[in-house]
């Protein structure tokens, strides 16, 4: 049987490279403090704009996504694809 990947993000994050396992039910921000990333949040409901993140490469998922311009609210946004790339302002 094929053994399947589980699906990657990295996170960029004060010029430092961070790898963990994606778990798309979750958002963004909860993946990335898994990974025991201090990023930046306050409300976590898609309103202020603190855990601001730039995606680099991957698929947000259309219907659970807040964006900004160029910037995603990692709060309120999920991801869809394997190997995903996420850059983080530090
Ligand atoms: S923590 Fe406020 S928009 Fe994400």
């Amino acid at each position: 049987m094929e053994k399947r990947h589980a699906a990657q993000i990295k996170v960029e994050f004060r010029n430092q490279e961070y790898f963990g396992e994606l778990d798309t039910a979750l958002s963004i921000l909860e993946n990335i403090e898994r990974m025991k990333i201090p990023i930046r949040n306050s409300c976590r409901r898609g309103l202020c704009g603190a855990c601001r993140i730039k995606l680099h490469q991957g698929q947000l998922d259309p219907d659970r996504t807040v964006e900004e311009e160029e910037h995603v609210y990692a709060c309120a946004s999920y991801l869809l694809e394997d190997d995903v790339h996420v850059f983080v302002y530090g």
